[in-house]
């Protein structure tokens, strides 16, 4: 339902615990263009508005068990209808008291008993329409945003390969300490320019539920040793052990090697850079013939699991470690920037693959981040 329904006849849910005032209305609607699916509890309201994503929420405030506040808190809780209008639904004329609290928390309107169906019909108009222009911005602010992002790539890796060749020349003994010091530096920074770039790029496209995989089966040793072999001159700048426990004859998987490096690259990185000088970096591979996802997803799966010996997460900290820009606490406690996006990516990349990704971390002692693939069909031996 939702936006898809622009020419359609906009669906209200109406929620109320009295079924003579819904029938009521239902009657009083039936020959105006506009569909009525009723709930009878703020307990059905909620499952009902997950499952139908209806145009607009009629919610009363006076129910039993849950009231209309706690309904409304719970439907904006939840990403799901979080963003459906809703119209309180008040038996008393202008009560300032539960107006407020109901804006508080979230409603986009009143309506007072008895309802006027012309009125409630032009209301729910008024607020499709809202949240279709809404929805709009939204998506112009994220296309500007993409165009403008990616016509900066051109330019940035302009700059950074002419550096480079600047770099490579002959010539460059020639010049002082400090104009090759400058040169290196202007490198370093359209890198990380370019970094940036790109992963914003892949964000905006995998969030546009396109993670576009190449799949091919796949030794899982060789993705993990690609990722190490590019991390060993770091790891040995920062003075840090690489272990490496790869169970015997893993199966082959068939997923896209490029895109699990990338995520692994950001995991192992991550490890890197939040492990202190003379710390372990631990990267194991194994097969688990019947994992079980919390989700109930089961079968045979491939665990890949990277733990460090760094500075841990907050345990408060740690559900948002996937929040696209986010950057915790201990991001502070290090020198190297970052842009809080690794994370976000890896997670699309994992979904994408139908998998799951997890974290465990303990303040002090380290971060275990595991990454579970199920093997399903894509299993070779
Ligand atoms: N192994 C780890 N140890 C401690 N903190 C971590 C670890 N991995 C991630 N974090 C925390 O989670 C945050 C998000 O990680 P994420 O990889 O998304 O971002 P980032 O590494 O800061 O930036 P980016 O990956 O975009 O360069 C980090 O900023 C850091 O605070
Ligand atoms: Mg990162």
């Amino acid at each position: 339902m939702g936006e898809e329904n622009e020419n359609l006849n906009p669906t209200i849910l109406v929620v109320d615990d009295t079924q003579d005032n819904l029938d009521l209305l239902e009657f009083a609607l039936r020959r105006k263009p506009i569909r009525m699916l009723r709930a009878a509890s703020g307990f059905e309201c909620l499952d009902i508005a997950r499952e139908q994503n209806p145009d607009v929420i009629l919610l009363d405030i006076q129910m039993p068990g849950m009231d209309g506040f706690e309904t409304l808190k719970r439907l904006r809780e939840d990403e799901l209808t979080a963003k459906i209008p809703v119209i309180l639904l008040t038996a008393q004329k202008k009560d300032p008291v539960s107006i407020e609290k109901g804006l508080q928390l979230g409603a986009d309107l009143y309506l007072t008993k008895p309802i006027d169906t012309e009125e409630l019909l032009v209301r729910t108009r008024m607020l499709i329409r809202i949240r279709r222009a809404e929805a709009e911005l939204v998506r112009i602010k994220a296309d500007f945003m993409a165009m403008l992002v990616h016509d900066m790539r051109n330019p940035i890796l302009i700059i950074k390969s002419f550096l480079e060749l600047l770099l490579e020349d002959e010539n460059m003994k020639f010049l002082s300490d400090d104009l090759k010091m400058i040169a290196g530096s202007a490198l370093n920074s359209s890198s990380t320019m370019l970094n940036l770039i790109n992963d914003i790029l892949d964000l905006s496209k995998y969030e546009s539920g396109n993670v576009p995989l190449q799949k091919l089966p796949q030794q899982i040793v060789n993705v993990v040793n690609d990722v190490l072999q590019q991390m060993v001159i770091q790891c040995r700048q920062k003075n840090i052990t690489i272990k490496k426990h790869i169970a015997q004859n893993l199966p082959q998987v068939i997923i896209d090697g490029a895109k699990m490096e990338q995520a692994l690259m950001n995991i192992v990185g991550n490890a890197l850079k939040f492990t202190p000088e003379g710390g372990t970096i631990t990267v194991s591979a194994g097969f688990s013939e019947d994992a079980v996802l919390e989700d109930g997803a089961a079968g045979p799966m491939i665990q890949i699991a990277v733990s460090d010996s760094g500075v841990g997460i907050p345990k408060e900290e740690l559900p948002h470690v996937f929040d696209r820009y986010k950057q915790l606490s201990t991001a502070g406690l290090i020198r190297q920037k970052g842009t809080g996006l690794g994370l976000a990516i890896c997670k699309l990349i994992i979904d994408a693959h139908e998998g799951k990704i997890k974290i465990t971390s303990e303040v002090g002692k380290g971060t275990t981040v595991r990454i579970l693939i199920p093997l399903g069909k894509a299993l070779v031996h």
